[in-house]
C-alpha cells in the first residue's frame, strides 16, 4: 500500500503576503506561488499557468481567483481549474493559517 505523508513548512505569516497579492516559495524544480485573498484567505498552487505556464503569482487577484498576466486565463486558486470556457488545470497544495504562521503542506 502506497502511503502519502504530509510534510508541513513553515513558510511565513500572513502579513509577509500583500492582499490580493502572492508570495513565491521554491520546492526543488517547482515554484509555488502563495495568494493571500481580499478577505485573507491563503492559496497555494503551482506557479505555472496550465496555458503557457505564465507565472500566476504576478496574476491579477480577484475573488478566489486569479487572472494570469500573460493571456488572461481565470484560475481558481482552490481547485487550479481555469474558469469559463478555457480549460486546464494547475497544481493545487494544502495550506493552513495557525494564529497567523502559514504552513504549506508538501507530499513525499
Ligand atoms: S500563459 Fe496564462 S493565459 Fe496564457
Amino acid at each position: 500500500m502506497n502511503q502519502i505523508s504530509r510534510n508541513w513548512v513553515v513558510i511565513g505569516s500572513l502579513n509577509d503576503i500583500p492582499r490580493q497579492g502572492a508570495r513565491c516559495v521554491e520546492n526543488g524544480a517547482m515554484t509555488i506561488a502563495v495568494f493571500r485573498t481580499h478577505d485573507d484567505r491563503i492559496f497555494a498552487i503551482e506557479d505555472k499557468c496550465p496555458h503557457r505556464n505564465g507565472p500566476l503569482s504576478q496574476g491579477i487577484v480577484h475573488g478566489d481567483c486569479v487572472t494570469c498576466p500573460l493571456h488572461n486565463m481565470v484560475i481558481h486558486l482552490a481547485t487550479g481549474r481555469a474558469q469559463g470556457a478555457d480549460e486546464g488545470e494547475t497544481v493545487t497544495f494544502p495550506v493552513r493559517l495557525e494564529g497567523d504562521i502559514i504552513h504549506l503542506g508538501i507530499d513525499f
